[in-house]
């Protein structure tokens, strides 16, 4: 049998965990493939999603800042991914190339798996980059009423809300500023997630405690460092919170089920992650 590849495709890369997760995940499989990280400069990604159709290509995973414009790149796209307008993995069959966004996927799946349920509640969304947008779709699939994003980009926030309506019909969306999130609500929310990057910098949204009760959960994106601000803070006023590892780990299982159609064993995974960032 052929040894087959995957890679990830993005600039940089040096910082990822994928190649490490899914070359443990081949090894304790027993599956003759491997996973690499290749620099992509914006000029070469044409040839190089080319290379993707190869009969040993598993497929890819696309990271910044290619998400995007490697959408024109394949022949198929999910729902997710022409809602979204990213995608962050492409799966080779017989030469075609099917793109979809495991990282909405992953975290809707993660929460299912976590029992965090915001199915008939609304929920906040701080920020509104790419994860944000993953965010919001994770949310209406998991039946929220609405969901509500705050971003310090106003603009932005509103953007995102503009683009994502017609594709999420059955959910309300809002937009605000990032400062009202440090005002009194009127209720607690069931599920605030901090989408954000201000957790790589030791900052925080400022987040007022009246947001939390013991029933909601504040979800940080980001999971190195595994404990933030916004998480201790949302701790201190009762809430239950989880960082982003969980997201991380699912949205790369599904990539592997779909290249592989075998479940990567998580507990691999988690020991990757435990060795890498000692989480
Ligand atoms: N767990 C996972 O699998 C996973 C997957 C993807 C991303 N993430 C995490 O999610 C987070 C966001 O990633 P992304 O790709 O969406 O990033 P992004 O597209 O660069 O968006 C960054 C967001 O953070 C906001 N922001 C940055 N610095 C800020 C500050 N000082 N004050 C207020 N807001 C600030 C930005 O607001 P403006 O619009 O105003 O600039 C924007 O909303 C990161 O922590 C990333 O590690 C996790």
């Amino acid at each position: 049998m052929t040894h087959r590849w995957a890679c990830l495709l993005g600039e940089p890369v040096a910082h990822s965990l994928s190649p490490a997760l899914h070359n443990a995940a081949f090894a304790a499989l027993d599956i003759d493939a491997h996973y690499e990280a290749r620099l992509v400069a914006y000029d070469e990604l044409p040839d190089v999603v080319q290379q993707l159709r190869a009969g040993d290509c598993l497929g890819a995973n696309v990271t910044a800042p290619h998400k995007q414009a490697v959408v024109a790149l394949v022949d198929q796209v999910g729902d997710e991914v022409r809602a979204l307008g990213v995608l962050n993995t492409i799966v080779n069959v017989d030469g075609r190339l099917l793109a979809g966004n495991t990282d909405a996927e992953g975290l809707a799946r993660w929460m299912r798996l976590s029992q965090i349920d915001p199915a008939g509640h609304p929920a906040v969304v701080i920020g509104a980059g790419g994860a944000a947008r993953s965010t919001v779709w994770a949310l209406a699939d998991l039946g929220a009423t609405a969901v509500v994003v705050l971003n310090r980009t106003v603009e932005r926030a509103q953007a995102l809300i503009t683009s994502l309506r017609p594709h999420l019909t059955s959910v309300d969306l809002m937009w605000g500023g990032l400062a009202e999130a440090a005002e009194p609500a009127a209720r607690p929310w069931r599920v605030v997630v901090n989408a954000t990057s201000m957790g790589h910098h030791g900052a925080a949204p400022a987040v007022h405690p009246s947001w939390y009760s013991r029933d909601s959960v504040a979800i940080e994106l980001a999971y190195n460092p595994p404990v933030t601000g916004f998480m201790v803070a949302a701790r201190e006023a009762g809430a239950r919170a989880e960082n982003g590892l969980g997201m991380l780990l699912h949205q790369a299982a599904l990539a592997f089920e779909h290249w592989t159609g075998q479940a990567p064993p998580m507990d691999v995974y988690e020991a990757v992650v435990r060795q890498r960032i000692g989480t």
